[in-house]
């Protein structure tokens, strides 16, 4: 980034390009088998999310059916916080208090497995949720543009983590019905599930499709600065390419595609590449499970323990109403910080964390929760 500041800070990318970007498309495609071999960019996670929702119901527009122009996301899904990744977002929370300003997106029951039936497996419930999912299809499809989801793991939902399988089903039903699918990768992406692409791992010999949008964001400048961007396919990018600017995706913010920013997020791809990262998290997340399990697994309070490469979580059973706030504080007093949602504690840890930093991140995190649940005076 020192070294950018003195060639060029920041250009609009509305009729210019610049080296950075151009390189950092070109990478990122890469990665995806160049499946998805265009990139869009924006500055934060939201505005992505806007960006392939827009640009989903415009391709059918151009491409002749302008009346597939709805969206479908999750239950509980979190997409972001702006009026158009708020209508995809199933959470009261945020969406009350704009309610009669949402254009809302259907909701399809979530394969979180904590709502497997009796005897039900996790594949099962994938495929009872996929089921749901084309049930629903098969009469709203016509008027459907796309479905997003939060691949492998629905973060703000309580890091529900649910099997690839679900995704199969999903991509194969998507197909059928001639709906695109916008991956949200904008947590679960960079590494965090233990591939680069959370996507990877739902792709096999026999189902090899990618989704038809690639959102990312928070972890691409590795923290340093604000950088969100889209990657499509061919077809979508086709649908596009014309000389009438009624059929062009007129979408632009100023610092769409920061040079400093894209530099930021090559010099992250360097260090993935120069520190094996993904391999050396792969080894991280097997001691951050070991240390879980050995402190967490007969505990008598704790549910539903699981982890998807650098995420983890458990459920707490008997939480007190204000169980999040006292743990977050019992945590910080032992130098942790850790910030359940609801009754649900979970762990995101830095890439560059150290064995002895795990340990103090899991002991601190026992030391919270005994003191946490304990009768008070
Ligand atoms: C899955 C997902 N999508 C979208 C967003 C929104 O990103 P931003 O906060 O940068 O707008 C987030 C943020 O937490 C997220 O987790």
């Amino acid at each position: 980034m020192r070294d950018q500041l003195d060639r060029l800070e920041h250009v609009m990318l509305a009729g210019f390009t610049h080296p950075p970007v151009v390189e950092l498309s070109e990478r990122l495609a890469a990665l995806t088998g160049n499946r998805l071999g265009h990139a869009f960019y924006a500055s934060d996670g939201a505005s992505a999310v806007e960006i392939a929702l827009k640009m989903s119901a415009h391709y059918w527009r151009n491409k002749g059916h302008p009346h597939k122009n709805r969206f479908l996301c999750l239950a509980g899904g979190y997409h972001g916080e702006t009026l158009g990744a708020l209508g995809v977002t199933d959470m009261a929370l945020f969406r009350e208090a704009y309610a009669p300003l949402l254009k809302a997106a259907a909701t399809v029951p979530t394969p979180d497995p904590r709502r497997a039936k009796g005897g039900e497996t996790a594949v099962e419930l994938a495929h009872r949720a996929a089921a749901a999912l084309e049930a629903h299809l098969l009469h709203h499809h016509a008027e459907i543009a796309a479905l997003i989801v939060e691949p492998l793991v629905q973060g703000a939902a309580g890091m529900v983590m649910y099997e690839p399988e679900y995704l199969r089903l999903v991509r194969t039903l998507c197909d059928r019905f001639n709906v695109l699918l916008i991956a949200d990768e904008i947590a679960v992406g960079n590494g965090r599930t233990g591939t680069y692409f959370a996507w990877e791992q739902v792709t096999t010999e026999h189902h090899p499709r990618w989704p038809d949008f690639i959102c990312l964001s928070k972890g691409i400048t590795g923290g340093y600065l604000p950088l969100s961007l889209v990657l499509t396919t061919d077809e979508v990018y086709g649908a596009f390419y014309a000389d009438s600017t009624a059929k062009a995706f007129l979408h632009s913010h100023s610092y769409t595609g920061n040079v400093l920013a894209c530099r930021a997020a090559l010099a992250t791809l360097d260090i993935f590449k120069e520190d094996n990262v993904i391999v050396s998290n792969r080894l991280r997340a097997e001691q951050l499970d070991r240390l879980l399990q050995r402190r967490f697994v007969n505990h008598p309070a704790i549910r539903h323990l699981r982890q998807r490469g650098m995420i983890a979580a458990f459920d707490v059973e008997g939480a007190p109403p204000d169980f999040a706030h006292h743990f977050s504080c019992a945590a910080l007093e032992r130098n942790v910080l850790l910030r359940p949602i609801g009754n649900t504690v979970y762990f995101m840890p830095p890439y560059v964390m150290n064995d002895s930093e795990l340990l103090l991140l899991v002991d601190g995190a026992l030391g919270a929760l005994d003191a946490t649940l304990a009768p008070r005076a």
